[in-house]
């Protein structure tokens, strides 16, 4: 007779809705927590967890041992956290301005903070890509990130134990797919939610969160700054696409190479101002070393004669002081 470990390792405890015993910690392959499914504050947009989708555990665990792992390039080099790193909110750590893939390719845009990508719904930077699903499989098959195939992802995930394991938990018995490993990857994004900053506490009531600085830098960015019409808070986005007039002619020509339309010549999806002060360099092309480089530019009402710029792209008139207190509200929207 097969004990209840065993019979669980088989068939995956957490797979199994005909087991009626409390499932077991997940096995985890890492040693780490279980990334939970994040508690969104009161106020806030829904998350949106897709319904074939759903959050679990087991998904959770093994996206986030996919996330970290360069295996998935063909020399074992690139991960998705080589762009995308933890301790720099999840976008580039290198600074080179551009992202740097497999074989040492260079790719033409800098990667984008992963954080609150469960209330997004439209992604990259043109908006070409509608599901974490789909999104999650580009990077791995482009020949300039990590430059994988279908059949080699999964020939070598099955070649390792610790991936046998997972999958099954995850999905019960069967073979390892290419599947899998995108809905996986997408129910780790899901997790990844910034709702912990000096900010929110200071709007949860504690009035002492943010210095008097960031108090009045804050009303600029709510007021005369105008951030907020496209940096709409909870989010810091209004997941829309704006041409903010970086050039006189756009270089990156942005959703309208997905439309095709003139009026989205130049215009790049608003990115979350969450966690800021660890995402430069700033701009699709990390143009922008510091914050007071992109504060300049907003004051300055963009690139002279900018060809369609957004029409909240206007010389700001805001003083040296004020300058100054708008940077110190953005340094506040950092996670612990
Ligand atoms: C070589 C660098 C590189 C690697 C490796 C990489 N990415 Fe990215 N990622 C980028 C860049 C650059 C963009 C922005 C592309 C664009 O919008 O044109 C991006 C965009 C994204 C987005 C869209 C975010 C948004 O706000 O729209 C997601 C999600 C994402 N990456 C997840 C991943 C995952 C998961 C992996 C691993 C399978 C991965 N990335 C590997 C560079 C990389
Ligand atoms: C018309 C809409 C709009 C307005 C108004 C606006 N932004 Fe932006 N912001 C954007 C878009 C779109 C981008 C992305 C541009 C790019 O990547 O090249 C952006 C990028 C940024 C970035 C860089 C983010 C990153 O991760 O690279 C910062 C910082 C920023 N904005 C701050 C501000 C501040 C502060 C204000 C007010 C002074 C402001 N924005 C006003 C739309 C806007």
């Amino acid at each position: 007779m097969l004990g209840f470990a065993a019979a669980c390792a088989l068939a995956g405890c957490l797979a199994g809705p005909e087991t009626s015993a409390p499932p077991e910690v997940p096995f985890a392959g890492d040693g780490g927590d279980v990334p939970a499914m994040p508690v969104i504050p009161a106020g806030w947009p829904a998350a949106r967890w897709p319904a074939d989708n759903p959050y679990t555990p087991a998904k959770a665990l093994l996206g986030r041992r996919l996330f970290f792992d360069p295996q998935l390039s063909p020399n074992g080099t690139v991960s998705c956290e080589w762009c995308h790193a933890p301790s720099a909110a999840f976008t580039d750590i290198h600074n080179s301005g551009f992202g740097i893939g497999v074989f040492s390719q260079p790719i033409p845009r800098t990667p984008p903070t992963l954080i609150n990508l469960v209330f997004a719904s439209v992604l990259m930077f043109e908006g070409n890509v509608s599901t974490l699903e789909e999104q999650v499989l580009l990077p791995l098959f482009a020949p300039n990130e990590m430059g994988m195939s279908g059949p080699l992802v999964e020939s070598r995930l099955a070649e390792d134990t610790v991936y046998v394991r997972l999958f099954r938990q995850a999905y019960g018995p069967g073979p390892i797919r290419v599947d899998g490993v995108a809905r996986a990857l997408a129910t780790y994004l899901r997790t990844l939610v910034s709702a912990r900053t000096d900010y929110d506490r200071w709007k949860a009531g504690e009035a002492d969160a943010l210095s008097p600085a960031a108090k009045a830098g804050e009303a600029l960015f709510m007021g005369k700054a105008r951030c907020f019409r496209c940096h709409a808070p909870p989010l810091f986005t209004d997941g829309d696409f704006h041409n903010i007039g970086l050039d006189s002619v756009p270089k990156d020509r942005g959703r309208a190479l997905h439309t095709g339309l003139p009026a989205d010549e130049g215009r790049l999806k608003t990115p979350t101002l969450r966690n800021i002060p660890r995402t430069g360099p700033y701009m699709h092309d990390g143009r922008f070393g510091d914050i007071e480089t992109v504060l300049a530019h907003y004051n300055a009402g963009g690139s002279p004669g900018a060809v369609n710029a957004d029409s909240l792209i206007v010389p700001l008139g805001l003083s040296g002081r004020e300058l100054y207190e708008l940077a110190e509200f953005l340094r506040t929207l950092r996670d612990p």
